[in-house]
């Protein structure tokens, strides 16, 4: 089916109810709670991207999970942030001589083989790098939502549409899973892929366009994810101002929020979601003030 025609009939099963994105259904000008995104998992407290980061996320009580999707040389969706496995893993020791040690130059193998948590504590060792679908199961368990970053894109071409066929395999597609999924990107190109794809899931683009510029955005992307220190209060002010592919208002997810004063001040702009490697830290400056 075209991806117009999938757009249309989309929403015409889905209803508009089944595709809100947290706060989405604040008018403008009034300011939910913010939702708070644990970042790579609780990444300030175990090992970025793993399992056990996502287990912390849960054990603190936080329902958002934010993730990083790379592709191995043999075609496997892995969970990792750089391009490389040099600095999360024991990749050096294992495979000396296959500097630069690229992900794309390894296979799912050959990544299981590698120690994902003992560059961030001994009490990590034998973490490994989860596959995307070891991930989604771990999610799953814990009845978390997923903010999934499509990650290099243009290293992995096609990945958008292996990402959805692996989450519509999981049945994270499905109406009951809609409000649990935002897919990501720093890349425009591949947040338009995924929103043509499946018109259906709720898309963020990380990066502050120009606000001529977001009218352009809004025809794909539900939100705007800018870095916290770029922000103001009249960006976001102004990223609200626009409707977005699924009829509601933009909505802006800041990052990456550590500290109290820090998530203080972007609550006060207004933003819809807060994405921090402590994710207590801003959980708990919201409730002080
Ligand atoms: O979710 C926002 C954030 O993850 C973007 O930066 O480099 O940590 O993937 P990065
Ligand atoms: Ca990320």
């Amino acid at each position: 089916m075209h991806a117009r025609a999938a757009a249309v009939t989309a929403t015409a099963i889905l209803g508009t109810a089944a595709l809100l994105w947290p706060g989405s259904a604040a008018r403008a000008g009034e300011s939910a709670a913010p939702t708070v995104v644990a970042h790579r998992g609780a990444s300030a407290y175990a090992p970025e991207n793993t399992l056990p980061a996502v287990d912390k996320a849960a054990e603190l009580g936080f329902t958002w999970v934010e993730n990083d999707v790379q592709r191995t040389r043999d075609g496997r969706l892995v969970v990792i942030h750089d391009d490389t496995l040099a600095r999360t893993t024991n990749v050096e020791d294992v495979f000396p001589g296959r500097a630069p040690w690229k992900v794309k130059d390894f296979t799912a193998a050959e990544i299981a083989r590698l120690d994902a948590g003992g560059w961030y504590s001994p009490a990590y060792r034998g973490t490994r790098v989860p596959t995307l679908e070891q991930y989604m199961h771990r999610v799953e368990r814990n009845h978390e939502k997923l903010l999934l970053e499509v990650k290099n894109p243009e290293l992995y071409p096609g990945i958008e549409q292996q990402i959805l066929k692996l989450l519509g395999n999981e049945s994270w597609l499905d109406r009951q899973h809609r409000g649990r999924l935002i897919v990501q990107s720093f890349s425009a190109d591949s947040v338009r892929t995924v929103h043509d794809l499946e018109p259906a899931v709720v898309t963020g683009f990380l990066g502050k366009p120009p606000v001529s510029e977001l009218h352009e955005y809004a025809r794909f992307t539900d939100l705007i994810n800018p870095s916290y220190g770029s922000l103001s209060a009249g960006y976001v002010s102004s990223v609200h101002s626009f409707t977005g592919p699924h009829t509601k208002r933009l909505g802006v997810f800041a990052w990456t929020v550590n500290d109290a004063a820090a998530a203080r001040k972007v609550r006060g702009y207004g933003v819809d979601g807060i994405i921090s490697n402590k994710p207590d830290v801003v959980r708990a400056a919201l409730r002080a003030h």
